[in-house]
């Protein structure tokens, strides 16, 4: 990260707040490693007839639903205002709106409590979900990064200090599987869906395209979903079964193979699995294995850590304030924030 580390006294307890996008959630961490508590209200009754977010009812939602989580995640910790030492929430990238409520939520705590505020990057978080159940995690470490909305490999040198080494040049790995999900009329969010239908199926039924395969570390994910749409108005009678597992087959393979070259290119000693479709159980046990035989560590943090909260939030928080210091109070929410962009970053 930029500049000195100053050290936080501890025990120093970040309240995290988390609403990029259709997720409320709030935790308390400790050290930036203990969660005390950490509460997630998902929005998905409310967009899952629409087949999708929709940003205007997310917004609204957070609005609501913010202040009894906040209050829910300080009750569970045990907390009043006086314990919390200081408040993140995340920044971007996100639905503005969403952000926003979040944001001026955490700055007005921050500045009723007088302690720091901390703009966190909501990929960052992502990432440091990881640190919250390995004490003794230390970067270099491959990152494979695959959520709704970003899927990448980067190569996390210390801490803050990413190149990322390959990005989605289309659909999200999330992305892919929420479309394919809809059409196979399996409902929103896909990825659960389809995960727990491919176990019946046949990983080997149906060859689908794996996406830019041995073109170096970027991905691509929208022609794998035109194959499986063309594909099943073709063959109407199809196993949806077999189609899940075969779509899934596809996507794992590609993330997997990727973030294995990556880590051989880059000498990595360990391999961080991070974002919503990290909680993939096929990716799960490919990478599992991948990492046997690679020699390689595997950091998987839990299901519910995978998918958007707030512990993660708090967590990078704590790490970002002994390396970077208080986020100013006019630092707005940036929808297109990459990773290793400072909180503080201009909206591109
Ligand atoms: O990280 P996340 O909660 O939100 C974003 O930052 O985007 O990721 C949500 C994505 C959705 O596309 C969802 O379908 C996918 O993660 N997802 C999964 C699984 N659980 C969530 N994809 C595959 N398998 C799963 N078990
Ligand atoms: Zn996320």
């Amino acid at each position: 990260m930029s500049g000195g580390t100053t050290e936080l006294a501890s025990p120093f307890r970040v309240l995290g707040i988390e609403t990029s996008c259709d997720e409320t959630a709030a935790a308390v961490v400790v050290d930036g490693q203990h969660a005390l508590s950490s509460v997630v209200s998902s929005q998905v009754d409310l967009h899952a007839r629409f087949g999708g977010v929709v940003p205007e009812l997310a917004s609204r939602a957070h609005l609501e639903l913010l202040p009894p989580v906040v209050a829910e995640a300080m009750v569970e910790a045990g907390l009043d205002g006086d314990g919390v030492d200081a408040v993140a929430a995340t920044v971007g990238p996100g639905l503005i709106g969403s952000l926003l409520v979040g944001l001026s939520a955490a700055k007005a705590m921050a500045m009723v409590w007088g302690v720091p505020f901390v703009g966190v990057n909501h990929l960052e978080a992502h990432l440091y979900a990881a640190f919250l159940e390995e004490p003794d995690l230390e970067p270099p470490l491959l990152v494979l990064l695959a959520s709704g909305a970003h899927t990448m490999v980067a190569h996390m040198a210390g801490h803050g200090d990413y190149e990322v080494l390959g990005t989605t040049l289309d659909d999200a790995a999330g992305e892919a599987y929420d479309k394919v999900a809809r059409f196979l009329g399996l409902g929103y969010p896909g990825g659960p869906a389809i995960d727990r239908l491919a176990m019946e199926g046949d990983p080997t039924a149906i060859a689908f395209p794996r996406g830019m395969a041995g073109e170096g570390y970027d991905f691509s994910f929208s022609g794998l979903k035109t194959s499986v749409i063309t594909y099943v108005r073709k063959h109407p009678d199809v196993a949806v079964a077999d189609v899940a597992a075969s779509f899934q087959e596809a996507v794992v393979d590609v993330l997997v193979s990727k973030a294995r070259a990556a880590a051989a290119a880059v000498g990595a000693k360990g391999l961080v699995l991070a974002g919503g479709v990290a909680a993939n159980s096929s990716l799960r046990e490919r990478v599992l294995d991948a990492c046997i035989a690679d020699g390689l560590r595997a950091f998987l943090p839990s299901r519910s850590l995978c998918t958007d909260n707030a512990a993660m939030v708090a967590a990078a928080g704590w790490w970002r304030l002994r390396s970077d210091g208080p986020t100013p109070l006019d630092a707005g929410g940036n929808p297109t924030l990459g990773l290793g962009q400072p909180a503080s970053h201009a909206p591109a």
